[in-house]
């Protein structure tokens, strides 16, 4: 039987993932299928459960709303999943135990390193939003040494209390927009305010000369961030594709232990 992959999420008819791991499969000559499944918020475990009864899954992926809620059922995780308190990857063994990972910071990190050429070393950065896309990605951040990195967020508190989560790891603090002080390298939006075509009030003057502004969200369009961000001649005005793409590189190797080229996908989901 080809391996059975999937994502779970609610709703989930959005998603971008089978097309994903579907050519990170043929790139790479992997037999598996991969579908997105719908699932609902009440018994989460034995939804998969059935799921992995019927399918006999070997992985899955996880997004909204089950990120936070895989991560309390999940007692197998992996350092970053842990830290990042959500699962979005769960490698499914033979007997069916559950090992959560999450690779969205690594996916972030990789995009705006890897794909962009930008550095982190040595730059402010400014992340706004403190729900969970930004708690995973902090600590992969941090590991590339930037000068500091300033949560903002609308319930300054929960920027704050995110921070103090993370003053192990490097310079890191929290507030309100009008806690945003001086300038920054890198702007990178995890808020849910492109959801709704807004930009979080934040000034332009916070932006440095040749500043980078990333939002995690994307669409077929620029998003209301990478909007403002082209508006207030931001050097670089990036969308959250990217991370998308390379989150799911590293699910994909997680899996199956090879390592597809996620440049070639970016630019088949922008075309
Ligand atoms: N590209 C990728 O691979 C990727 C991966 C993960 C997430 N994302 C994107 O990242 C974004 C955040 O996801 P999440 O899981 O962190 O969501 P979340 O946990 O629900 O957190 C949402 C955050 O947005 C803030 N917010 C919501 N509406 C706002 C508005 N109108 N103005 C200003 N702030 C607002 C919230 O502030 P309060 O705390 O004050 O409520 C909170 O900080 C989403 O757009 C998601 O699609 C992308």
């Amino acid at each position: 039987m080809t391996d059975q992959y999937a994502v779970i999420g609610h709703p989930i008819s959005h998603s971008k993932s089978p097309k994903i791991h579907q050519a990170f499969a043929k790139q790479t000559g992997q037999s598996l299928e991969y579908r997105a499944i719908d699932i609902y918020p009440d018994d989460v475990a034995g939804q998969i459960q059935q799921l992995h009864n019927a399918l006999k899954l070997k992985g899955l992926n996880v997004t909204v709303p089950f990120k936070e809620t895989l991560w309390s059922l999940i007692d197998d995780l992996s350092e970053r999943a842990d830290r990042a308190g959500a699962v979005n990857t769960i490698v499914i063994s033979e007997s069916g135990n559950l090992f959560g990972d999450n690779t969205d910071g690594v996916g972030l990190s990789r995009d705006l390193l890897s794909n962009h050429g930008l550095t982190i070393k040595d730059k402010r950065i400014l992340l706004l939003g403190a729900g969970g896309a930004s708690r995973g990605v902090i600590a992969p951040l941090l590991q590339e040494a930037p000068t500091d990195l300033f949560i903002a967020n609308r319930t300054a508190e929960k920027a704050t209390n995110l921070a103090n989560d993370f003053q192990d790891l490097g310079a890191i603090s929290g507030g309100g927009w009008s806690d945003i002080k001086g300038k920054f390298d890198i702007v990178i939006n995890a808020t849910a305010a492109s959801l709704q075509g807004e930009v979080p009030p934040i000034s332009a003057a916070c932006l440095a000369d040749e500043a980078a502004c990333y939002d995690m969200m994307y669409g077929d369009r620029d998003t209301a961030f990478v909007t403002w961000a082209k508006a207030h001649n931001a050097a670089h005005a990036l969308d959250g594709l990217g991370m998308l793409v390379e989150q799911a590189a590293e699910a994909f190797f997680l899996w199956r232990g090879i390592r597809p080229e996620s440049q070639p996908v970016i630019a088949m989901l922008r075309q």
